[in-house]
């Protein structure tokens, strides 16, 4: 049986990373002759590219299989695969809870996707989980495989996959693996072939940007060069900023102990680079940090925005918390507000302490009950969103560089993102789709601005 002519439907749940293993799942499928559906419902393969990082993903994805059930048995050369993090933790788990599924695949072999499904049609339902992705299995890593990108003027650039510090909370490295950092001349390499395509905007993806290219130094090293262990995201950015073509740089995740004030000096000299900077909090109190594993105190962390604001005019800092992580006492949290109330995020992901069995916090004493994470989330989520309003109100009257995306929800309108990311909707002309304009901001709600083309 051929793909040719086949139609696929992905589902993508969880973070950038995960998009962005969609884009690479999409373009294989197509290779191998496959076009996208308009729906789920339309599709002769459904890919569902999971998440596990809190459990109600587990649920989704077995919710959405639960439906998928009754199309199989109308249609039995319906192809289902589950691939992403979930897949990476539960394994032989996925087929033997839904058996209707044909392929599980994890994190380090998206590049088997084609040949998974290709198989499954004549062998029966496959799983297959790598331990790694292998840093020099040219097919493996992420630069190898070809791209089918969401955006014509946007790119995710996967700076380095997987994770080495330990927070207590978190299943990240368990399911993405140690990190590998990628070489640098390929990145490079990468944004200036992106560029010659027309892409403007590139986000930068990793678990802890700041540590990037730590790896590669202690690789070198071992193989005997005389190379010196330094931070080189700083390098990096400037690098990847005088790249021709290339307008804006996001990334995102920094890691608050590995931010070195040389990050913020690039940041403030590398026009290209949006004032924005993403670091997650994820508790204020000292005695929770360091219950969590996260390296740093309210102190320190509060010094690198102190530091990052005096060096970079108009920064907007954004982050991610925790409520209730186990051993959160009423004063832990109130040490939380306190830090939001000084610092003043622009915006924000706040989440409740979700347990991951197999992490350090699983198995800690004194976990949080239900109801008073809903109720910390809660006073912490109003404080947030207020910052937040606050911050988008105080963009009225001033001008921003908006990147053009598409044209509006009705005829004449355009949409776009502004350096801080929020979307922003003015009139204007579908010529401008793709360019970056400048837009004197008029509106603001918590979402979204409004504007005018200055
Ligand atoms: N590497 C990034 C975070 C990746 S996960 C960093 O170090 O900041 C994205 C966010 O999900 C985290 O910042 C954290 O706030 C949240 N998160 C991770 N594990 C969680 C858990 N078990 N329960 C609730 N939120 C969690
Ligand atoms: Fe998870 Fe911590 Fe690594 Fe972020 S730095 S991915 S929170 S272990
Ligand atoms: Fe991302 Fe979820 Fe995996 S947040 S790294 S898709 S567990």
């Amino acid at each position: 049986m051929t793909t040719q002519g086949q139609q696929y439907f992905i589902r993508t749940y969880g973070c950038q990373m995960n998009e962005h293993d969609t884009e690479r799942i999409a373009s294989l499928l197509q290779a191998d002759g496959m076009s996208e559906a308009a729906s789920m419902d339309d599709a002769d393969v459904v890919v569902l590219n999971t998440c596990c990082i809190r459990e109600n993903a587990d649920n989704k994805l077995y919710g959405q299989l639960g439906n998928l059930k009754q199309r199989k048995i109308d249609n039995p050369n319906l192809q289902i695969a589950v691939a992403g993090c979930l897949a990476q933790k539960d394994r032989d788990e996925i087929q033997a809870r839904a058996g209707h599924v044909d392929v599980v695949f994890g994190t380090h072999n998206v590049h088997r996707a084609a040949e998974l499904l290709e198989l499954a049609r004549t062998q029966g339902p496959i799983t297959e989980i790598l331990e790694a992705t292998a840093r020099d299995d040219a097919l493996a890593f992420p630069s190898a495989l070809p791209v089918r990108r969401e955006s014509d003027h946007a790119a995710w650039v996967t700076i380095q996959i997987g994770c080495d510090n330990n927070c207590a909370f978190c299943i990240v490295p368990a399911v993405r693996g140690p990190e590998v950092s990628r070489p640098f001349d390929q990145l490079v390499g990468e944004v200036r072939d992106l560029a010659g395509e027309g892409i403007s905007e590139v986000t930068l993806l990793g678990q802890n940007v700041n540590s990037y290219g730590r790896d590669l130094a202690i690789n070198a090293r071992r193989a005997g060069e005389d190379v010196r262990l330094r931070p080189m995201f700083a390098e990096l950015l400037r690098t990847i900023g005088d790249i021709n073509g290339i307008r804006r740089i996001r990334y995102t995740s920094p890691h608050p102990k590995d931010m070195g004030p040389d990050v913020a000096e690039a940041m403030a000299e590398t026009a290209a680079v949006c004032e924005h900077l993403h670091m997650p909090l994820q508790s204020g109190s000292d005695r929770v940090l360091s219950l969590m594993h996260r390296g740093y105190n309210a102190e320190r962390y509060l010094r690198v925005i102190e530091q990052a604001r005096a060096t970079i005019p108009d920064l907007a800092v954004t982050t991610d918390i925790i409520v209730g992580f186990p051993g959160e006492t009423e004063a832990d949290f109130e040490q939380t507000m306190r830090c939001v109330e000084e610092i003043g995020y622009a915006s924000s992901f706040s989440f409740k302490y979700s347990i991951r069995p197999g992490t350090p916090g699983a198995s800690m004493p004194r976990q949080v009950p239900e109801d008073v994470k809903s109720e910390r989330l809660k006073r912490l989520q109003d404080l947030l969103y207020t910052q937040q309003m606050a911050f988008n109100k105080s963009l009225i009257g001033r001008t921003l560089d908006v990147l053009v995306e598409n044209g509006g929800r009705d005829d004449g309108q355009l949409f776009g993102r502004s350096p801080y990311l929020q979307g922003t909707h003015f009139d204007g002309d579908e010529s401008l789709v793709g360019q970056i304009v400048p837009v004197l901001i008029t509106g603001a709600g918590r979402n979204s601005l409004t504007g005018e083309l200055a």
